[in-house]
Protein backbone atom coordinates (compact mmCIF):
# COMPACT_ATOMS: atom_id res chain seq x y z
CA UNK A 1 0.00 0.00 0.00
CA UNK A 2 2.69 2.58 0.76
CA UNK A 3 5.17 1.56 -2.27
CA UNK A 4 1.53 1.99 -4.46
CA UNK A 5 1.12 5.12 -2.67
CA UNK A 6 4.63 6.43 -3.46
CA UNK A 7 4.76 4.92 -6.94
CA UNK A 8 1.84 7.30 -7.51
CA UNK A 9 3.58 10.09 -5.96
CA UNK A 10 6.41 9.89 -8.26
CA UNK A 11 4.24 9.24 -11.00
CA UNK A 12 2.33 12.74 -10.83
CA UNK A 13 6.19 14.28 -9.83
CA UNK A 14 7.06 13.33 -13.41
CA UNK A 15 3.87 14.09 -14.69
CA UNK A 16 4.25 17.73 -13.47
CA UNK A 17 8.04 17.73 -14.37
CA UNK A 18 6.98 17.00 -18.17
CA UNK A 19 4.21 19.20 -18.31
CA UNK A 20 6.42 22.39 -16.61
CA UNK A 21 8.96 21.63 -19.38
CA UNK A 22 6.88 21.29 -22.43
CA UNK A 23 4.55 23.83 -21.79
CA UNK A 24 6.77 26.87 -21.08
CA UNK A 25 10.39 27.70 -21.31
CA UNK A 26 9.36 30.10 -18.53
CA UNK A 27 8.49 27.06 -15.62
CA UNK A 28 11.71 26.70 -15.04
CA UNK A 29 13.04 30.40 -14.78
CA UNK A 30 12.88 31.28 -11.20
CA UNK A 31 11.76 35.07 -11.47
CA UNK A 32 13.45 36.77 -7.99
CA UNK A 33 11.19 39.63 -7.39
CA UNK A 34 12.25 42.79 -5.19
CA UNK A 35 9.48 44.81 -4.12
CA UNK A 36 7.87 46.40 -1.14
CA UNK A 37 5.43 44.35 1.31
CA UNK A 38 2.62 46.93 0.96
CA UNK A 39 2.33 47.54 -2.87
CA UNK A 40 -0.84 45.71 -4.86
CA UNK A 41 0.05 46.41 -8.26
CA UNK A 42 3.30 44.68 -7.74
CA UNK A 43 1.54 41.88 -6.38
CA UNK A 44 -1.04 41.97 -9.22
CA UNK A 45 2.39 41.91 -11.61
CA UNK A 46 3.48 38.41 -9.62
CA UNK A 47 -0.01 36.90 -10.57
CA UNK A 48 1.16 37.86 -14.16
CA UNK A 49 4.24 36.45 -14.24
CA UNK A 50 2.26 33.51 -12.49
CA UNK A 51 -0.18 33.22 -15.13
CA UNK A 52 2.09 32.91 -17.71
CA UNK A 53 4.19 29.89 -15.85
CA UNK A 54 6.79 31.94 -14.26
CA UNK A 55 8.31 30.73 -11.04
CA UNK A 56 8.14 33.56 -8.69
CA UNK A 57 10.10 34.43 -5.13
CA UNK A 58 9.33 37.44 -3.85
CA UNK A 59 11.56 39.53 -1.58
CA UNK A 60 9.48 42.14 0.43
CA UNK A 61 12.83 44.24 1.43
CA UNK A 62 11.57 47.32 -1.26
CA UNK A 63 13.68 47.51 -4.49
CA UNK A 64 15.75 50.89 -4.88
CA UNK A 65 19.04 48.95 -3.54
CA UNK A 66 18.37 46.35 -5.90
CA UNK A 67 17.89 48.33 -8.84
CA UNK A 68 20.94 50.19 -8.39
CA UNK A 69 22.98 47.18 -8.07
CA UNK A 70 21.55 45.66 -11.22
CA UNK A 71 22.53 48.77 -13.27
CA UNK A 72 19.01 50.09 -13.73
CA UNK A 73 19.16 54.13 -13.75
CA UNK A 74 16.81 55.94 -11.58
CA UNK A 75 15.30 57.62 -14.66
CA UNK A 76 13.68 53.80 -15.83
CA UNK A 77 12.82 53.35 -11.64
CA UNK A 78 9.22 52.30 -10.75
CA UNK A 79 7.79 50.10 -7.92
CA UNK A 80 9.41 46.55 -8.57
CA UNK A 81 12.98 45.18 -9.82
CA UNK A 82 13.11 41.61 -10.88
CA UNK A 83 16.33 39.47 -11.88
CA UNK A 84 15.98 36.16 -14.27
CA UNK A 85 19.04 34.48 -15.35
CA UNK A 86 21.23 37.58 -14.72
CA UNK A 87 19.18 40.08 -16.30
CA UNK A 88 16.82 42.69 -14.64
CA UNK A 89 13.29 44.12 -15.47
CA UNK A 90 12.16 46.89 -13.65
CA UNK A 91 8.24 48.00 -13.38
CA UNK A 92 5.06 46.58 -15.25
CA UNK A 93 6.88 44.17 -18.26
CA UNK A 94 4.62 42.24 -19.95
CA UNK A 95 5.32 38.33 -19.11
CA UNK A 96 5.38 37.88 -22.91
CA UNK A 97 8.18 40.50 -23.51
CA UNK A 98 10.35 38.74 -21.02
CA UNK A 99 9.52 35.33 -22.52
CA UNK A 100 10.67 36.73 -25.92
CA UNK A 101 13.53 38.86 -24.49
CA UNK A 102 14.69 35.47 -22.41
CA UNK A 103 15.02 33.58 -26.05
CA UNK A 104 16.93 36.27 -27.96
CA UNK A 105 19.49 36.74 -25.12
CA UNK A 106 21.04 39.72 -26.40
CA UNK A 107 23.82 42.01 -24.76
CA UNK A 108 21.82 43.75 -22.32
CA UNK A 109 20.86 44.63 -18.59
CA UNK A 110 17.38 44.28 -19.14
CA UNK A 111 14.13 46.14 -19.87
CA UNK A 112 12.35 48.83 -18.33
CA UNK A 113 8.57 49.59 -18.00
CA UNK A 114 9.45 53.36 -15.97
CA UNK A 115 7.25 54.48 -13.65
CA UNK A 116 3.64 52.73 -13.64
CA UNK A 117 1.69 53.67 -16.68
CA UNK A 118 -2.11 52.74 -16.75
CA UNK A 119 -2.87 49.45 -18.26
CA UNK A 120 0.17 47.56 -17.81
CA UNK A 121 0.12 44.05 -16.47
CA UNK A 122 -0.57 44.81 -12.65
CA UNK A 123 -2.12 48.20 -13.42
CA UNK A 124 -5.71 47.10 -15.20
CA UNK A 125 -8.18 49.89 -14.76
CA UNK A 126 -10.64 51.63 -16.74
CA UNK A 127 -7.94 53.90 -18.20
CA UNK A 128 -5.43 52.32 -20.65
CA UNK A 129 -2.40 54.39 -21.65
CA UNK A 130 0.25 53.78 -24.31
CA UNK A 131 3.79 53.02 -22.98
CA UNK A 132 6.91 51.56 -23.96
CA UNK A 133 8.76 48.84 -22.61
CA UNK A 134 12.48 50.32 -23.04
CA UNK A 135 15.95 48.27 -23.81
CA UNK A 136 18.63 48.88 -21.26
CA UNK A 137 21.83 48.01 -22.88
CA UNK A 138 24.35 49.36 -20.92
CA UNK A 139 24.46 49.69 -16.97
CA UNK A 140 23.53 52.96 -15.90
CA UNK A 141 22.43 53.97 -18.80
CA UNK A 142 19.62 56.98 -18.92
CA UNK A 143 16.25 56.72 -19.89
CA UNK A 144 16.77 59.05 -23.25
CA UNK A 145 19.42 56.87 -23.89
CA UNK A 146 17.67 53.26 -24.40
CA UNK A 147 15.37 52.44 -27.37
CA UNK A 148 11.98 50.90 -27.48
CA UNK A 149 11.79 47.45 -27.34
CA UNK A 150 8.16 47.40 -27.67
CA UNK A 151 5.05 49.68 -27.84
CA UNK A 152 1.72 49.61 -26.52
CA UNK A 153 -0.62 51.54 -27.83
CA UNK A 154 -4.46 50.93 -26.87
CA UNK A 155 -5.49 53.04 -29.96
CA UNK A 156 -3.37 51.11 -32.27
CA UNK A 157 -4.47 47.79 -30.69
CA UNK A 158 -8.04 49.17 -31.00
CA UNK A 159 -7.77 49.18 -34.60
CA UNK A 160 -5.99 45.51 -35.12
CA UNK A 161 -8.78 44.37 -32.84
CA UNK A 162 -12.03 45.77 -34.72
CA UNK A 163 -10.22 43.97 -37.51
CA UNK A 164 -9.95 40.52 -36.38
CA UNK A 165 -12.83 40.77 -33.62
CA UNK A 166 -16.05 42.10 -34.76
CA UNK A 167 -17.22 41.98 -30.89
CA UNK A 168 -14.66 43.92 -28.17
CA UNK A 169 -14.77 42.88 -24.70
CA UNK A 170 -16.42 45.66 -22.42
CA UNK A 171 -13.73 47.26 -20.69
CA UNK A 172 -13.48 46.61 -16.92
CA UNK A 173 -14.50 49.40 -14.88
CA UNK A 174 -14.82 50.20 -11.13
CA UNK A 175 -11.73 49.13 -10.47
CA UNK A 176 -9.62 51.80 -9.34
CA UNK A 177 -5.82 50.93 -8.88
CA UNK A 178 -4.34 52.78 -5.81
CA UNK A 179 -0.98 54.57 -6.83
CA UNK A 180 1.27 54.75 -4.18
CU1 LIG B 1 3.44 49.14 -9.71
CU1 LIG C 1 5.43 46.84 -8.64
Amino acid sequence: MKRRISNLLVGSIIAAGLLSVTSHVAATTTVEVYKSPTCGCCGKWVDHMRDHGFTVKTHDVGNKEIRKKSGISNTLGSCHTALINGYAFEGHVPAPDIARFLKEKPHAVGLAVPDMPHGTPGMEGSRVDPYSVLLIKERDQERKDTTIYKRYDPHAQQVERSQSEPEPQPQQTGSVMRLK
